[in-house]
Parts: structure tokens; C-alpha cells; sequence
């Protein structure tokens, strides 16, 4: 065996210093190979210790060459001879004498000796480390794995609303590549579910308390569950973890279900009312005429009062009749193809009167060239003024109610929405989910079934109706219409 070691002890000024023993005693596993074989000439006992080989065993074989390298095409000794390169720092896999993989970081260097080239070769095991790190990143793996499986989209956001990491469903809804540059919640502008998710965010990030929320994305009919929940990173910072689930399919049918079970009660009520309180409301009115006609003229006179509260008690009342025969029956279209302006111009005169009664004054900002829609030009014309009427009734004295048009092009086809807006006090947030039932109301002398009718009717012209309230205050009700496309026109 090569006691290479001494090599070294020949300068005079270390003659006293044993490299033996420090080759012996040191921590580091060491080895000293031959650079033209890579057989091993020398190792110390930690070099041993590490490989589980005796030094009878381990020396006169070849261990560099034989190991397997993390890179695919490498001889460590023949890179180091090569271009005057005297030392290496590299990473390899070689086996323990058991067959279990030792990970190693070796420091090499060509040394030469008694004109021989060895390596001088510094082992340091990294197992341990290595399979930490494979660990974690397979957990880490793992994790994104599971975050991108779930059907949610979930945020991970900055108080301030910069968004730090999200999972595939996320990026998917940014119309983000996963990892894709730097965004921030206000990227997304008023665009739903982002700008409740950007209140939220807001919210926890000053109270420090989860809140949830539902949302409508008002064009496309979506509807968004958005929750908060605040959160601290490892280095303390705040953040907040954002989900955002898709719960459309469960609120329409929510929703329908209501509606059902409120059609069905009503389809009952019909027929019970149309029979108990269309004849009677008949007979009254007739007796009425004729009780007018038989009295003095005097007595009709003194009477006038009583007989004008009657004749409007007996109008709520028919009113009352046609709604609720309107929502009851199959509803037959007679269809045309008319400027908006027409059912527009219908409904102003039909709620003219109430209007000036009121105070309140009309603007209409549609233009003649605004849109031609396939209508029923009656039926659209009752929605738009039972929407106008509403529209009054919740209007200050002196203040305006503003209609106006616009095309949008939304869910793959031209859509003409039609907006009437108020300045009066705007739906309460928490009716807006039920103000389209049958007999919701809150207003005095209400019957609840003005919007039911307004939807029922929007939905036969193949649209939708959208109540939401005015940023500045006030209500905005917006109907949407398919729009006809050159061409279509019959
Ligand atoms: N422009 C509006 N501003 C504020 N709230 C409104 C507005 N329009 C409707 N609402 C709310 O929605 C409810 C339902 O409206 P809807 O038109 O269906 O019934 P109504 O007006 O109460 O009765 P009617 O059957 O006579 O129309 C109202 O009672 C009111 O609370
Ligand atoms: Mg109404």
C-alpha cells in the first residue's frame, strides 16, 4: 500500500507536523486516486467509514470511474487533467458497500507526486440533504398537484391586492399561464368575481377576520362564492388566501327551485282568485255605474269622494287580476322586428301621468338608431313601463330617471341592453336575490308581481334581466335583448 502522505512531511519546516495523522484523523473522508486509472491509492479511515469498506478493501479499486455521476457524460479525472484544470467541486452517486446510494460532494485536485499525477479527492456525504430536498420536492409537488386539482380557484394576495401565488383554476380565471408575471387584484378593473374579491382582501387585511361573500358577474349570468381568510407568512408578513368557486349551476337552482315552488303556489292562487274576485269585482263595478246613474245629480255630487275610492279600489283590484292572469298563462308572442324606441316611447305614456303626479321627470337617452330587436312590442312595452313605475315610485320628488341603450357583445352573439336608472335610495343588498320572486314586495300597496312580469317577459325575447344598484346611489334595472344582426331583419 502507498503511503502517499509523506510526501508532504518532506518540506523541512513541517518535518515535525504528522500528515499522517491529520490524514488518518480528520473528519473529512479523504482519498488519494491514481489520475491516469482512478484506482484508489490511499483512503482514510472516514473515507472507510463512509463507503462501509475496510482500507484493504476500498484501496486498488477503482471508485470515481465506476460511480455514477449526477451529470450523464462525466470522468471527473479526465476533466481535471484536461486544460491545466487542478481543482473540481462536483456532485456524484456512488454506492456503499451495502448497495445503498451515497449522494456526494467532492472537492478534486491534481497532485503531483514523485512525477505521478494523483487526485487528491475530499469527500463530503450529502445523502441526507439530498433526500431532504428530493422530499420536499416531491411534497412540494405533491401540494401543487392537490391546489391545482381543486375545481376552486385559490389566490394567494398581498394586503396591498398583489397576487403572490396561485393554483391552475386561478390562472385559468386570470387567463394566466401558471407563473406568468406580476398581478394585481385592480388588474382586473370591475369585473366580477375580482372587484369583490379586491373589497374582501381590503376587509381582512384591516379586520383581520375571514369574511365570505356571493357575487353575480352580471353579463355573464355567473355566480362566484368569494371567501377571505387572512394568513401570515413564515416571515410574519400578512397575506390573504382567496378562494373563488363557481356556484352558478346551485344558485340557479336555488333560485328555480324558489321560483317553482312559488309559480305552483301561484298557479293555485289564480284560479281561485280569478274565480272568487273577477266575478264579484265585476258585479260591484256594474252596480257602482248603475247606483251613479239612478242618483240625483246632487247626491252624486256629494258622494263623488266615496265613488272615486271605490273606482280606484276596483282598479288596484283588476290590476291585480291581469298580473297575476299575465304570470298564470302561456304566454303567446305577437312578434315584429321595431326600433327599441317604440316600446320605449309605450312605456313613457303609459306611466306619464304617475310621473308627473310624482314630480318626477323622464329622460330618455335611446337613440332612433340605438337598436332594432325581434319584440312583442306590447309585452315589452309593459316591462319597460312596470320598470318605470318602480323607477317612480322609489324616486324623490324632482329628480330624474334616465333610460338608456347600448350594444355589448357578450357570450358569443350582440346583445342590446336596455337601462333604467333612479335616483332614489336603490335596492336593499339583501332583497336583491328575491326581488324577481312572485310576490315580493316592499313597497306600500305593492303586489310583488311588477319584476316577475319584467322577467317573464325579457325571457321570452330569448334575454335577461340584471337589478343591481348605481355606484352613486339609486337603482339600475338593465335588460338585455338579443340583438339582430344585419341580415336577420325580417
Ligand atoms: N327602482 C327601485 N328602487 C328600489 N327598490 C326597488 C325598485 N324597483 C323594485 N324595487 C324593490 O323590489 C320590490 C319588487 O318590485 P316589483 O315591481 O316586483 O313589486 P312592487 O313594485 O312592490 O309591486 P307591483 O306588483 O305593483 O309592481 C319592490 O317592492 C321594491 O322593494
Ligand atoms: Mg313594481
Amino acid at each position: 500500500m502507498l503511503r502517499l502522505v509523506r510526501f508532504a512531511a518532506r518540506s523541512p519546516a513541517r518535518r515535525s507536523i504528522s500528515y499522517r495523522a491529520l490524514f488518518d484523523l480528520a473528519l473529512e473522508a479523504i482519498m488519494f486516486l491514481d489520475a491516469e486509472s482512478g484506482v484508489v491509492l490511499d483512503a482514510n479511515p472516514a473515507a472507510c467509514a463512509l463507503y462501509g469498506y475496510s482500507p484493504e478493501e476500498l484501496i486498488g479499486t477503482s471508485r470515481l470511474s465506476r460511480s455514477r455521476s449526477e451529470e450523464r457524460v462525466f470522468d471527473p479525472i479526465a476533466d481535471l487533467r484536461a486544460g491545466g484544470v487542478t481543482m473540481r467541486h462536483f456532485f456524484m452517486v456512488d454506492y456503499r458497500r451495502d448497495g445503498s446510494e451515497l449522494y456526494l460532494e467532492i472537492n478534486a485536485s491534481i497532485v503531483r507526486h514523485r512525477g505521478r499525477e494523483l487526485v487528491l479527492a475530499f469527500h463530503r456525504d450529502t445523502t441526507q440533504k439530498t433526500m431532504m430536498a428530493r422530499k420536499l420536492a416531491e411534497a412540494g409537488g405533491d401540494w401543487q398537484l392537490s391546489i391545482d386539482s381543486i375545481q376552486e380557484a385559490i389566490l394567494l394576495v398581498e394586503s396591498s391586492g398583489r397576487v403572490i401565488r396561485v393554483n391552475e383554476m386561478a390562472a385559468n380565471l386570470m387567463g394566466d399561464r401558471p407563473g406568468s408575471g406580476e398581478r394585481h387584484l385592480s388588474d382586473f378593473g370591475s369585473a366580477e368575481p375580482w372587484r369583490r374579491a379586491s373589497e374582501l382582501v381590503a376587509f381582512v387585511a384591516e379586520h383581520g377576520s375571514a369574511l365570505s361573500s356571493q357575487v353575480d358577474e352580471v353579463f355573464s349570468g355567473a355566480t362566484w362564492d368569494v371567501a377571505a381568510t387572512p394568513a401570515t407568512s413564515a416571515s410574519g408578513e400578512r397575506r390573504v388566501i382567496l378562494v373563488m368557486r363557481d356556484v352558478t349551476l346551485m344558485a340557479s337552482m336555488e333560485a328555480s327551485l324558489r321560483r317553482s315552488e312559488s309559480m305552483a303556489e301561484m298557479g293555485r292562487l289564480v284560479s281561485g282568485v280569478a274565480h272568487e274576485v273577477r266575478n264579484p269585482l265585476f258585479t260591484i263595478s256594474a252596480t257602482l255605474d248603475a247606483f251613479e246613474k239612478r242618483m240625483l245629480a246632487s247626491a252624486v255630487t256629494l258622494a263623488e269622494p266615496y265613488l272615486l275610492h271605490l273606482r280606484e279600489a276596483i282598479e288596484r283590484l283588476s290590476t291585480l287580476m291581469r298580473e297575476l292572469l299575465e304570470l298564470g298563462k302561456p304566454s303567446l308572442m305577437q312578434v315584429s322586428t321595431e326600433s327599441l324606441l317604440n316600446p320605449i316611447g309605450d312605456a313613457i305614456t303609459d306611466v306619464a301621468q304617475l310621473a308627473a303626479e310624482k314630480h318626477v321627470t323622464i329622460v330618455n337617452r335611446v337613440t332612433p338608431e340605438s337598436a332594432r330587436i325581434l319584440m312583442d312590442r306590447s309585452k315589452l312595452a309593459q316591462a319597460l313601463s312596470n320598470l318605470l313605475e318602480n323607477a317612480i315610485h322609489h324616486s324623490p320628488a324632482g329628480e330624474e330617471i334616465l333610460i338608456s341603450a347600448q350594444r355589448k357583445q357578450t357570450m358569443g352573439q350582440t346583445w342590446v341592453l336596455c337601462s333604467i336608472e333612479d335616483r332614489g335610495a336603490g335596492f336593499a343588498e339583501a332583497d336583491l336575490p328575491r326581488v324577481f320572486e312572485p310576490f315580493f314586495t316592499k313597497r306600500k300597496g305593492g303586489t310583488g308581481l311588477g319584476l316577475p312580469i319584467v322577467q317573464r317577459i325579457i325571457q321570452h325575447h330569448g334575454g335577461r334581466v340584471i337589478a343591481e344598484n348605481r355606484t352613486g346611489g339609486g337603482a339600475c334595472i338593465t335588460v338585455m335583448i338579443p340583438h339582430l344582426v344585419d341580415g336577420e331583419e325580417g
